[in-house]
């Protein structure tokens, strides 16, 4: 039998194969369509302290090898999903891990107060890197000195561990990942989408009503392996790796150059099952491979 679990900033995931926040709805939404039970875990949609509409459509672009999306975070509101959505979560064995967002450190701190008295949410991911929003997102995830003073304001109300979401568009992603690791942070996730662009040739307009937006799918994969393996190198708490994961070899990579765990995205717009196959995946590997633990391959990369 192959062991798949990790432990992450104190829990322990039966194997590390996670659904990525803003491509999994509530959780609730995939339950008809996989057994969520057999996932590490899941985020959910970020939250905010009030309802958001998000922005104007269109919000998705098909791209080569990905897609580009200005959703723009909405979202129900947090007393919304402690209220309807958390009771039907608590059925499952699996963790839940909420995506909080905020236009304002003050606000981000608002919405862990609402969470921390739901009963049924394993952790907290800051989201300080959406490209979809003029405040609070990228503004603070591309500023080592903002994100840590974030961290420490979360850290002192939070009753649940924290994992801080890092933005591809920090200078460095190694200085964000010791400044937030220093304030507190419990793991990183890393790493969220990349701003992009499409034009309509006829139109001569932009394909996105807010002109641009965020770009997640294959087409990022290598960027965020690259980024995982910064950040592995610089801090001592876990990583989460995020980023075009469509297959278990995918995974594997990331795994390999210093994730503890990984988040799948866009590929479940394809394939709802995908982590599922993803999780068979990873046991093959690990048998073909006479792996016993799949921690054992974390960060063993060799260069
Ligand atoms: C439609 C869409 C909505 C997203 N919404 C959120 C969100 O609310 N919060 C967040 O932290 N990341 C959000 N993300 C980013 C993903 O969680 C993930 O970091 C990114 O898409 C890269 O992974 P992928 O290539 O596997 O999709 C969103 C991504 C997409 C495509």
């Amino acid at each position: 039998m192959t062991d798949l679990s990790v432990d992450i900033a104190g829990l322990h995931f039966k194997n590390p194969v996670l659904a990525a926040s803003g491509t999994f709805g509530y959780g609730l939404e995939f339950a008809e369509l996989i057994d969520l039970n057999q996932l590490g875990g899941f985020c959910t949609k970020g939250l905010s302290i009030e309802p958001l509409e998000g922005n104007p459509p269109p919000r998705i672009v098909e791209t080569h090898g990905g897609m580009l999306n200005s959703i723009g975070l909405q979202n129900i509101g947090v007393r919304a999903f402690v209220e309807q959505k958390l009771p039907h979560l608590r059925r499952y064995q699996t963790h839940v891990i909420a995506n909080v967002f905020g236009f304002s450190p003050d606000e981000y701190v608002d919405v862990i107060r609402v969470l921390n008295d739901g009963d049924g949410v394993a952790a907290y991911e800051l989201n300080i890197s959406c490209p979809n929003v003029k405040k609070g997102g990228m503004e603070i995830g591309n500023d080592p000195n903002e994100a840590a003073r974030l961290t420490e304001a979360v850290k002192r109300v939070a009753r649940r561990p924290v994992i801080v979401k890092l933005s591809p568009h920090a200078q460095s992603i190694a200085e964000v990942a010791r400044a937030v690791e220093a304030a507190g942070a419990d793991a990183l996730s890393v790493m969220n989408t990349i701003l992009g662009m499409s034009v309509d040739i006829y139109a001569r307009r932009p394909r996105l009503g807010t002109v641009m937006g965020g770009l997640s799918g294959p087409a990022i994969k290598p960027i965020a392996v690259r980024m995982v393996f910064e950040a592995a190198q610089a801090v001592s708490i876990p990583v989460i790796g995020i980023g075009g994961i469509v297959t278990a070899e995918d995974a594997l990579e990331f795994i390999i150059a210093g994730a503890s765990a990984i988040q799948v995205g866009t590929a479940n717009y394809a394939d709802p099952g995908v982590t599922i196959k993803i999780i068979d995946g990873l046991k093959a590997y690990c048998r073909q491979q006479n792996i016993e633990r799949i921690r054992s391959l974390i960060g063993t990369i060799r260069c």
